[in-house]
């Protein structure tokens, strides 16, 4: 249910068990789609986690939350915000600490699992399109991806570079200004690059970001978004989610209906996933789905 995180796991957690780790620990907010996907990976692999998470806009049992405690990680929420990310840094290294002293073997994961290892995931991912494209006879000049902290599109991009594919990724950020996204995303694309040994790089200018789709800020879904989500249930039986692929389906909407792009290109939706959190924000949704319902 969780999503894009699963294929960044796949080489993380790789890394994980070769240095015979047995808990992970990582950070994201209280309904972060990779906090749970990474508990639900180590389950299979038979490791813990821990979850150092910050409250974000939906702290309550629900959506993701509920299945970290179905999946039996350890759950700590700190009342911090985005900008005091550094006090739960350190929470996770002591967490890391106390069960080194216990003779356990930690491994520490940043959030979104945006490192360059989870970025090859997706430089993976980038020729999988193309060829399943070329399978079905189809080509595509545009991929559209919801941004985060980049290295999804840092993954796509930089695949799409060496591959030589046909295809420009957008990304359409859902928190970070574009400057941010474009220099975060090219820092990881070329440490992606070097571990893959890659003589490339690629430079923020490289990347393709649009900053006008974040609304108010991570985690609060504005009108176009969630527009976007019932626009795509309704047409095509899809469910997108509240914090990033809503946003990026709102941005894909606009460069059409601006005529940014137009009935000759042909793109590639990437649904990311984050499913769960539609149930968290059910109050959002469901008023802004409903707004003449009589009282
Ligand atoms: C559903 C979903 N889509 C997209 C993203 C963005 O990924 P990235 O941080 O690689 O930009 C995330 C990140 O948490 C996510 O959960």
């Amino acid at each position: 249910m969780g999503g894009n995180k699963a294929r960044k796991l796949e080489f993380i957690l790789a890394d994980a068990k070769a240095k015979g780790a047995d808990v992970l620990i990582t950070t994201g907010a209280a309904q972060s789609n990779f906090a749970m996907q990474m508990a639900a990976a180590g389950r299979k692999l038979g490791m813990h986690t821990v979850l150092v998470l910050f409250k974000g806009q939906h702290p309550e049992v629900q959506g993701n939350l509920l299945l970290d405690q179905l999946l039996g990680a350890e759950v700590r929420i700190m009342d911090v915000g985005l900008t005091e990310l550094n006090k739960i840094y350190e929470a996770m290294k002591q967490v890391a600490d106390e069960l080194g002293r216990k003779g356990h073997n930690p491994y520490l994961v940043p959030p979104g699992g945006d490192m360059p290892l989870g970025t090859v995931g997706y430089v993976v991912a980038a020729r999988e399109i193309y060829r399943q494209l070329t399978d079905l006879g189809l080509t595509a000049n545009y991929l559209v991806v919801a941004n985060g902290v980049g290295g999804t599109q840092a993954g796509l991009a930089l695949g799409a570079k060496y591959y030589k594919l046909p295809f420009t990724v957008i990304g359409c950020s859902v928190a970070l200004t574009k400057d941010e996204c474009r220099y975060l995303c090219a820092e990881l694309c070329n440490n992606a690059a070097k571990l893959l040994g890659w003589g490339i790089t690629m430079s923020p200018e490289d990347l393709t970001v649009f900053d006008d789709y974040v609304g108010e800020g991570y985690g609060i879904p504005g009108k176009a978004c969630i527009d976007a989500i019932e626009l795509v249930a309704n047409t095509e039986g899809i469910f997108l989610d509240p914090v990033y692929t809503g946003k990026a389906m709102a941005g894909l909407i606009d460069l059409i209906r601006k005529g940014r792009l137009t009935s000759n290109d042909s793109v590639v939706f990437v649904h990311t996933g984050g499913v769960p959190a539609l149930f968290a924000y059910s109050k959002e949704i469901s008023t802004e789905l409903k707004p003449e319902f009589p009282s």
